[in-house]
């Protein structure tokens, strides 16, 4: 049994400690927004927040997630009000197929709450999300639109 608390709310869940964060956010709470892409840490489609910081949740065990906020994409807006990352997103039309983005603006988020004003060193740093399609241009605009609105 593993306890959680994801986008404020509390689950009780039925899984071995083992069980990568991903599988129990996406079967168990049933929040497919995060999305499962290589499973070994490497494209970043998995990202949520633990405690406010980037996680790649399929390499995560459920039990080290246990008694902390985690926070995914179906919980970064506040209410009706789009955070200011999903915000640059549309305005820059920056998905294609759309299946990496929800670990990206998650992954951009975190980072725009460390540095507010991200260069672009730290943009090539920080964020190693893999996006097949390509869209790193529209992303690095859409992140300094965010950074500065
Ligand atoms: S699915 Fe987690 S990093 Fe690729
Ligand atoms: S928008 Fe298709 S993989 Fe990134």
């Amino acid at each position: 049994m593993a306890r959680l608390t994801i986008n404020g709310q509390s689950h009780s869940v039925d899984v071995d400690p083992d069980t990568p964060l991903l599988w129990v956010i996406r079967e168990n709470v049933g929040l497919t927004g995060t999305k499962y892409g290589c499973g070994i840490a490497q494209c970043g489609a998995c990202t949520v927040h633990v405690d406010g910081e980037a996680v790649r949740s399929c390499s995560l065990p459920v039990s080290a997630a246990e008694g902390q906020q985690i926070t995914t994409i179906e919980g970064l807006a506040s209410g009706a009000t789009l955070h200011q990352v999903q915000k640059g997103w549309v305005d820059h039309d920056v998905p294609q197929c759309g299946y990496c983005q929800a670990g990206m603006i998650m992954a951009v988020a975190a980072l725009l709450k460390d540095k507010p004003k991200p260069t672009d060193a730290d943009i090539n740093d920080v964020i190693t999300n893999i996006c097949r399609c390509g869209t790193f241009q529209q992303v690095r605009a859409a992140i300094h639109a965010a950074a500065n609105a």
